[in-house]
């Protein structure tokens, strides 16, 4: 069982495993708990917190969150956006289950976490090309 066949890359998904990309400025937004009848809502106040709707208020923005890409995620703990998750094992349990519905053994989240581990790193280096030198092109008018 990976993070395919448990349907996370339907959310996480792309090079920034952070869904589609958006316009400059916005993020993509998912609700986030789904699944509101489990011992973690209630564990991590899951559900204390609004998410977009507390600036837009449009009702369809509530418990709206911007889906937060995995890239380095292993070193950003605490988790989700009250920082209520210690580890990155339970985030990924409470994810399952808040999400999905699933429930996942202990197991199953090591091969999560063991994943996610591996996606620590930099991103290449980009770099503008210099354009070569015209020689006399930097010379202000009137100089010759
Ligand atoms: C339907 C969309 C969706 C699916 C499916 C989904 N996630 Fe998420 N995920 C989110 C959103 C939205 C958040 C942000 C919640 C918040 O900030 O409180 C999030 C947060 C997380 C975080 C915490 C990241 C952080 O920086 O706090 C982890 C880890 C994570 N997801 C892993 C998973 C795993 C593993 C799966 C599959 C079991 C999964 N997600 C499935 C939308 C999704």
């Amino acid at each position: 069982m990976d993070v395919q066949e448990l349907a996370c890359t339907a959310c996480h998904s792309g090079p920034m495993f952070n869904g589609p990309k958006t316009p400059m400025g916005q993020g993509f937004l998912m609700l986030f708990p789904t699944y509101t009848n489990n011992k973690y809502v209630a564990e991590y106040h899951l559900m204390a917190h609004r998410g977009r709707y507390r600036v837009t208020p449009n009702p369809a923005d509530k418990h709206m969150w911007v889906v937060p890409s995995w890239r380095d995620v292993a070193l950003r703990a605490p988790y989700f956006n009250n920082g209520s998750v210690d580890t990155l094992s339970q985030a990924v349990r409470v994810m399952a289950r808040v999400r999905l519905d699933k429930k996942r053994t202990t197991v199953q989240v090591r091969d999560i976490v063991a994943f996610l581990d591996t996606l620590i790193g930099r991103l290449s280096r980009q770099t503008v090309p210099r354009l070569p030198v015209t020689l006399n092109a930097a010379l202000p008018m009137g100089r010759e």
